[in-house]
């Protein structure tokens, strides 16, 4: 089981080189940080590499971004073993429908929360439409937020945009983990509509998902010091 104390951000380690990942991950985690896992990270090395990093760092809370979208049983079956690695958020796509949340949400151990993921950012409207999908972009993020919530999940995944909105019809408790987060002053890299940490906090959001502001600085727990002394 993880620590259980909600870190404010997750810092996601976006990367497959486990020496380089660990030396930045017990820097940032002395710091208070979560840790985002994803994709990368998990097809190169694994449950057994979560379970390292949990031995090696002193059992940080991991959010295992992994995106689940299938069938319900089969959705169900990848929670109840992924969430037996004891992370404390695992996340689905809340485009797989209500049954598949309902299942993975009766599957998953306690001590896991759940999170939806909604429309992704890469999808503008124009792509919503090509793939038959007509309403637009924030018409689906509300939509599909609601079916989230009445699968019973702990909360989103949302765009920094998308804070005020989700924030309003939904109580102080729903988690909204939120990436797309520049501190001021620092490199855009390849994100489109960023917030600062602080107007992210300020419009409601849960925690905070940021990757290179921390890993690719000279000094992560300093990056990750002046972030937190900012909110
Ligand atoms: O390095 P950076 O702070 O841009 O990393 C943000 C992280 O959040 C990356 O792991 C990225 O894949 C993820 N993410 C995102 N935008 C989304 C969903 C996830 O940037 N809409």
């Amino acid at each position: 089981m993880s620590n259980t104390i909600e870190p404010k951000i997750f810092c996601a380690i976006d990367m497959a080189d486990m020496d380089h990942a660990l030396k930045i991950i017990q820097s940032v985690v002395k710091q208070g940080c979560g840790l985002k896992l994803g994709l990368e990270f998990y097809n190169r090395y694994g449950p057994d590499g979560v379970k390292r990093v949990q031995d090696e760092a002193g059992n940080p809370p991991i959010f295992l971004d992994l995106k689940y979208h299938d069938i319900p049983n089969t959705v169900a079956g990848a929670v109840r073993e992924a969430s037996k690695l004891g992370v404390m958020y695992l996340n689905m796509h809340a485009s797989g429908g209500l049954e598949m949340m309902k299942a993975a949400r009766e599957a998953c151990e306690p001590g896991t929360k759940l999170l939806g993921v909604t429309v992704l950012t890469s999808l503008d409207d124009d792509n919503l439409s090509s793939i038959g999908q007509i309403a637009s972009a924030e018409h689906m993020v509300q939509r599909l937020t609601e079916l989230a919530q009445l699968a019973g999940l702990d909360g989103v995944v949302c765009s920094a945009h998308e804070i005020k909105m989700l924030r309003k019809n939904s109580g102080q408790d729903f988690v909204l983990m939120v990436p797309g987060i520049r501190p001021a002053g620092s490199a855009q890299d390849d994100q489109k509509r960023i917030m600062t940490p602080e107007e992210a906090m300020v419009a409601g959001a849960t925690h905070l998902v940021i990757g290179r502001p921390i890993t690719k600085s000279d000094d992560p727990a300093k990056a990750v010091k002046d972030i937190l002394s900012s909110l």
